[in-house]
């Protein structure tokens, strides 16, 4: 089993696969028999700019390595150039059997100073980036009865982070997203999952450290946390070996996954007389006081000091 190729002749998407976390999925998928379109706008971490010599690098690695991929430098966050990276796996390849929505940009800024225009570029590249390469993908899933999707989303938008309420709004979108389509489309057998990575790579560079102490950390942190940890995750994901894997959340960092809990009501209050805010404040608050989630950020919920 361990050494089975799990891809074997399917057809995957990834996007964002140029550097980082995406670039990994990619190496991974295609050693395991995938033939991978490989894109990248090849966009500065705020999303500024474009290099098609990024995704181009990556197929070279493949190729080079005996695998099977192409290039694909366009946005994810327009429709029309979303849909045109499905339309040219299906154009070289036949088919599409797999994709990752990893494309991602940063514009990290203090809620109460944040821009529209910030706010606008995330939402963009993160949740319409995904809708808009999920849908196109979809035609064909929902035609050949098949179909694996894997986005990314973070703790950032599962746990709670400050500076990042565009990037956190986008990627807790993408679950709701991908519940959606796990239930709309499990009667096609199409299944659909998140993972939320924690990995080095130039996103998490981006965040500044503030002491040395922080800097000591980061330095610590950037050979366990490495982005390859990420991808036999996704590769599992995609693979028919997840079959009974469908509308789930996973966070993932070093060698440890988890499977994370999705919101469902933890308690309940009724009074037939109905309820008026003074009612509330007397009744239901005393009750649901010690249930209430504590403002913790996702470093609290999984704090990365605690890793070997
Ligand atoms: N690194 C982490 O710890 C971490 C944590 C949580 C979530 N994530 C998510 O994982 C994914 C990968 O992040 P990474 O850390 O590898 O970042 P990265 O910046 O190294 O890679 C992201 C890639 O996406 C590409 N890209 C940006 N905009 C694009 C667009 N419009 N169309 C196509 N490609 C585009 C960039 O050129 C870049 O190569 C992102 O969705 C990110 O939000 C990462």
């Amino acid at each position: 089993m361990s050494n089975e190729r799990v891809l074997e002749d399917k057809v995957i998407v990834v996007t964002g696969a140029g550097r980082g976390i995406g670039r990994e999925f990619a190496l991974l998928a295609a050693q395991h028999g995938a033939k991978v379109v490989v894109n990248d706008l090849g966009s500065a971490v705020t999303g500024e700019g474009q290099d098609e010599k990024v995704a181009d690098q990556v197929v070279r690695e493949i190729r080079a390595a005996g695998g099977e991929a192409v290039a694909n430098s366009d946005s994810v966050a327009e429709y029309k150039s979303a849909a045109g990276i499905v339309e040219q796996a299906v154009a070289t390849y036949g088919r599409i059997d797999g994709v990752i929505n990893n494309a991602g940009i940063l514009r990290d800024r203090i809620f109460h100073k944040m821009e529209p225009e910030e706010f606008d570029a995330v939402m963009k590249v993160h949740l319409y980036g995904a809708f808009n390469v999920s849908r196109a993908a979809a035609t064909y899933f929902r035609k050949q009865e098949s179909g694996a999707y894997v986005h990314m989303t973070s703790g950032s938008g599962l746990y709670g982070n400050f500076g990042q309420a565009n990037y956190s709004a986008a990627k807790l979108g993408i679950c709701g997203l991908s519940r959606s389509i796990a239930l709309e489309m499990s009667r096609f057998r199409v299944r659909s999952n998140c993972i939320g990575p924690s990995a080095f790579s130039r996103m998490i560079e981006a965040i500044p450290t503030n002491t040395p102490e922080q800097a000591a950390h980061v330095e610590k942190r950037r050979k366990t946390m490495s982005p390859a940890r990420i991808a036999p995750m996704a590769v599992f994901l995609l693979s028919d070996l997840a079959k009974e894997v469908n509308g789930q959340i996973f966070s993932v960092r070093a060698n440890e996954i988890y499977l994370v809990s999705q919101p469902r009501p933890i308690r309940s209050a009724h009074n037939s007389e109905g309820w008026t805010p003074g009612t509330i404040a007397e009744i239901v608050l005393p009750s649901f006081r010690s249930a209430l989630v504590p403002l913790d950020r996702a470093r609290d919920v999984l704090p990365s000091d605690v890793l070997p």
